[in-house]
């Protein structure tokens, strides 16, 4: 009682007489009450240095007026302490990162084995200090900070380990996100194991909340979850060496009453396209302790003597306008601070072979295809698998990175240049990872793949996994890459991964090291993907997993944009762009319109569902009727009237296409002077039904007119609701408004 007594007049005492101390951008320290406040437009984040030892968190919400809360300190039996700091128990606090073996039961951000095998560590404060912009990150992609971004190191050392550690925070303000990751260092002269590594800690305060989770497998990734939390620990993770179909990094926590509109919620992104970890634990009092990072299960560290690692690159946002508001602030600072910059420049709409053709690739056809599409006002044509090496299907050729000389006659740069003569562009796809073992190079370097020595490797769509973490691997690449293309005038790369990883070890790195072979492997992918872009920097990339495999920030900070899944049906499309809305924004969803059939209200329906992200064509035009090719012209002149809102735009949901049998959303530009409303019937309706959609920021004294079919809306109507009507037997409603505000 008395402890309790004598931690509640310290508080007291701490907030008399606020003495700020000097401002530093959105990095404020108040040297008074020792605290560190990171702010964004409309968030706050409070550090709280305790006793100049411990790292306490005190707060993320809303900028507050009053002051933020307290740090609280709560009291339990059976929860250790330090001697004399009966009030700091870790276990009971909210804190910025935590220790293995360190007195906080909950799970640890960092776990290291010293060199006397003990994985016990208790890192404490030393210092701090902030500065302009962000700095670099070894390897890895990282956000690129603005003018107005600056960043928090603080220093941290623990002395039985002889380790430093430095926690970064990075303050992007006005996308209302703050990144976090880690830099160990080993001071001491002995190795040490870093066995768990998270980027990011935040222990929020309170028990009921929601997780949003995307979930999927190959061919329907990204689809909505939200589940109540409950007690204990609950997660999302990729064991496969990619960042996966199956959970994506991204994890929303809201307020059970959060809405789209209303209510507090949190969103958390891995920048980073490997194996994963993110936790959400509830605990026994003080809230909910949420982690991001690389974990430790398909992770572990070999940490020399004067050796220093860097974890990925982890990012939160905070939005009390629910969870429309998360998913804009994450969709500005991809846009903003992750995409390359040239995001903002025309995308083609391509026309891809893949769905036409399959490996069947031949210099008639492409040329047919080609001429077709220009008059078709197709931008760029997209030679999919099947170019290269003695690639006829999927059992051979992969890693053979030269234009297969019987279906290119007078070489690869020929052909293109033949091609681009129609006034189309040109892309080709390339699997740079892999290698089949019916290929020259798995046959001159079988120690190149990733392997276990004495186990068999496995296949899988009969093809093994190069070693990314062999420098002498992705050199390789560079070269073949370099003659393929250095003097073929492409326009842009399709790059594709298609399988999982196994038997994940490598030739390369000595026995101690084998653990760090899944990270490495990732690091080798991006020093390949930083050669490419440094290379071509012309060239657009479009990153591919099996469809939507690896849609993550990482990959993102070297593509222009992803191919969202393997499966093209409106309906899948549909539930997988929503689901990919939470986290990323519409201009990396590559959408393509495949096989209409011969009906015209097809090619309508599957438009209106591509053009909720970067429109192309996935279909074969040389067998396709006139009647419904004929209207592609007019679907791609009002995409490019489009275009632009469609990329950088603010973007609304107004219905779950998971929950309900059809799918609505809007983009705007931030004058609300157009507004590009969609809605998609699923399925046909049992009954005909009345749906009101929603469109709450539009400017309530303007009137609007839809500039598709001349109706006029006031703004007032527009906030109150567009009636539709649901189709029933076969028929599904669809439409899309261009509403254009009335010049005064
Ligand atoms: C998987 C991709 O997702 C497809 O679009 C296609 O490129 C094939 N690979 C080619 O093998």
């Amino acid at each position: 009682m008395l402890e309790k007594q004598i931690a509640v007049c310290y508080n007291l005492l701490k907030n008399i007489c606020p003495n700020k101390g000097e401002a530093q951008m959105a990095v404020i320290f108040d040297n008074e009450h020792r605290r560190v406040i990171l702010t964004t437009n409309d968030t706050e984040y409070v550090i709280e240095i305790i006793r100049e030892r411990f790292l306490g968190h005190v707060y993320y919400g809303p900028k507050t007026a009053d002051g933020v809360p307290d740090f609280a300190y709560r009291i339990a039996s059976f929860s250790p302490y330090y001697e004399g700091f009966f009030d700091f128990q870790p276990d009971m606090c909210t804190t910025e990162y935590s220790y293995f073996g360190n007195g906080d039961f909950r799970c640890t951000s960092l776990k290291v084995r010293s060199a006397n095998g003990s994985s016990v560590t208790g890192f404490e404060y030393r210092s701090h200090r902030v500065f302009k912009g962000h700095a670099p990150i070894d390897r890895l992609p990282y956000a690129e900070a603005g003018d107005s971004d600056s960043t928090l190191e603080i220093t941290l050392w623990d002395s039985v380990s002889q380790c430093e550690l430095k926690l970064y925070y990075t303050v992007f303000e006005d996308c209302n996100v703050i990144s976090r990751y880690m830099k160990l260092t080993n001071k001491g002269t002995s190795p040490v194991e870093i066995e768990k590594c998270m980027s990011l800690q935040c222990d929020l305060p309170g028990t009921d909340y929601d997780m949003i989770t995307l979930y999927g497998k190959h061919g329907c990734e990204r689809l909505f979850s939200r589940t109540p939390l409950h007690r204990g620990n609950q997660s999302i993770y990729s064991r496969r060496g990619t960042s996966s179909h199956q959970f994506n990094p991204f994890m929303g926590i809201c307020r059970r009453t959060a809405t789209e509109e209303k209510g507090d919620c949190y969103g958390f992104n891995f920048v980073y396209s490997g194996s994963f970890l993110g936790e959400a634990e509830v605990g026994q009092e003080c809230g909910c302790r949420v982690q991001l990072g690389l974990g430790g299960e398909n992770f572990g560290w070999h940490l020399s003597p004067g050796e220093v690692f860097e974890s990925p690159e982890a990012v939160m946002t905070f939005s009390a306008v629910g969870v429309g508001g998360m998913s804009r602030n994450f969709h500005k600072f991809t846009r903003d601070r992750i995409l390359p910059k040239e995001i903002h420049k025309n995308r083609p709409v391509v026309l891809n072979t893949w769905e036409a053709v399959y490996f069947n690739i031949d210099e008639k056809i492409l040329s047919d295809f080609a001429e077709k599409a220009v008059k078709y006002g197709i931008d760029m044509l997209v030679m999919d698998d099947g170019w290269f090496g003695a690639r006829e299907n999927d059992s051979a050729g992969l890693g053979d990175w030269w234009a297969n000389p019987v279906k290119f006659k007078n070489g690869l740069g020929a052909f293109v240049k033949k091609i681009k003569k129609t006034g189309i562009k040109f892309g080709i796809w390339i699997e740079p990872e892999m290698v089949n073992p019916d290929s020259d190079l798995y046959r001159a370097h079988p120690e190149w793949t990733l392997r276990c020595a004495g186990r068999e490797s496995m296949l899988s769509r009969e093809q093994l996994v190069l070693d990314m973490s062999n420098p002498c691997v992705v050199e390789y690449l560079k070269n073949s890459f370099e003659d393929a293309f250095g003097d073929v005038p492409i326009d842009y790369i399709k790059w594709d991964m298609n399988r999982h990883l196994s038997q994940v070890g490598s030739d390369f790195l000595p026995p101690e090291r084998q653990k760090e072979a899944s990270h490495r492997y990732m690091l080798g992918v991006y020093d390949l993907y930083r050669w490419f872009r440094e290379r071509f920097p012309d060239v657009m990339i479009e990153n591919c997993s099996g469809g939507g495999g690896r849609y993550d920030l990482g990959m993102m900070k070297y593509s222009h944009q992803i191919w969202a899944s393997d499966n093209t049906d409106p309906v899948w499309r549909t539930r997988i762009q929503y689901g990919s809305s939470l986290a990323y924004p519409a201009s990396t969803m590559s959408c393509h319109v495949s096989h209409p059939g011969d009906d015209p209200d097809e090619i309508e329906y599957r438009f209106t569902v591509a053009a909720g992200g970067i429109l192309g064509y996935e279909m074969n035009i040389l067998n396709m009727d006139d009647k419904v090719l004929e209207r592609i012209p007019g679907q791609i002149e009002r995409y490019r009237r489009w275009e632009e809102l469609i990329k950088t735009g603010d973007f609304y949901r107004l219905s779950n296409p998971c929950e309900k049998i059809y799918g609505s959303y809007y983009f705007t530009d931030s004058a609300r002077n157009t507004i590009l409303l969609t809605f998609v019937q699923l399925e046909a309706d049992k009954d005909y039904k009345e749906i009101k959609l929603r469109v709450s920021c539009a400017d309530k004294n303007a009137v609007y007119t839809d500039a598709l079919t001349k109706e006029r809306y006031t703004g007032d109507q527009l906030r109150k609701g567009i009636t539709v009507t649901t189709g029933t037997e076969d028929k599904r409603y669809y439409r899309m408004w261009e509403l254009i505000r009335d010049r005064a």
